[in-house]
């Protein structure tokens, strides 16, 4: 079991909202939830030559809960059929270089069609990148980006997430 005491900003925001107006009953509906669904290169998917370090910069704050969702199909080149993958780099360096030898798949091709969903568990930095025709997708083709999920600041409204 994977427990995450974590809050983010914006359920912090709700909750002081919340409890600044509301009535017992609208509270017994629940909180609302503020995790984000992030669809990764927006309209673009995952795809080779877009910019997914300028996009996560744009798309950014992430924070722990929030969804990746990557959706992916293979490129077709000439007669080629080029498939698009997701791999977590463990290191900084190594996503720097696009270098794959100790990164792990966790997309492989035939997720993407229906959308590979990571979520953003831990207030750590996490490194994604396609690992196609040997890193070139990754260099050449810019396929890579990192995030930082924050974690909000309050211990009195700490939530506890089971169910990641
Ligand atoms: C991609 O975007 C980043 C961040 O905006 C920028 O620093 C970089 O130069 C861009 N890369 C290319 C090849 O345009
Ligand atoms: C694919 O295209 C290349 C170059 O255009 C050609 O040499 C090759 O025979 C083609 N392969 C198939 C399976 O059609
Ligand atoms: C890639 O990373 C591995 C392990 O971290 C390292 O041993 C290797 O030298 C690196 N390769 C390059 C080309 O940097």
């Amino acid at each position: 079991m994977d427990l995450s005491f974590c809050t983010c900003r914006r359920t912090l925001l709700m909750l002081l909202v919340i409890i600044a107006l509301a009535s017992s009953a609208l509270m017994a509906q629940g909180w609302p939830s503020c995790y984000r669904k992030i669809i990764v290169g927006g309209n673009s998917h995952w795809k080779f030559g877009f910019n997914y370090s300028n996009w996560a910069l744009q798309t950014g704050p992430f924070h722990v809960g929030d969804t990746l969702v990557f959706y992916y199909k293979p490129d077709h080149v000439g007669n080629l059929t080029i498939e698009h993958n997701v791999y977590l780099f463990k290191h900084h360096k190594d996503f720097q270089n696009c270098n794959f030898s100790t990164a792990i798949e966790v997309g492989d091709p035939s997720k993407g069609k229906r959308g590979f969903k990571f979520v953003l568990r831990k207030p750590r930095p996490y490194y994604f990148g396609c690992a196609a025709r040997a890193g070139l997708h990754c260099t050449l083709g810019m396929m890579k980006f990192g995030v930082r999920p924050a974690c909000g600041g309050s211990k009195l409204l700490d939530t506890v997430r089971t169910d990641l």
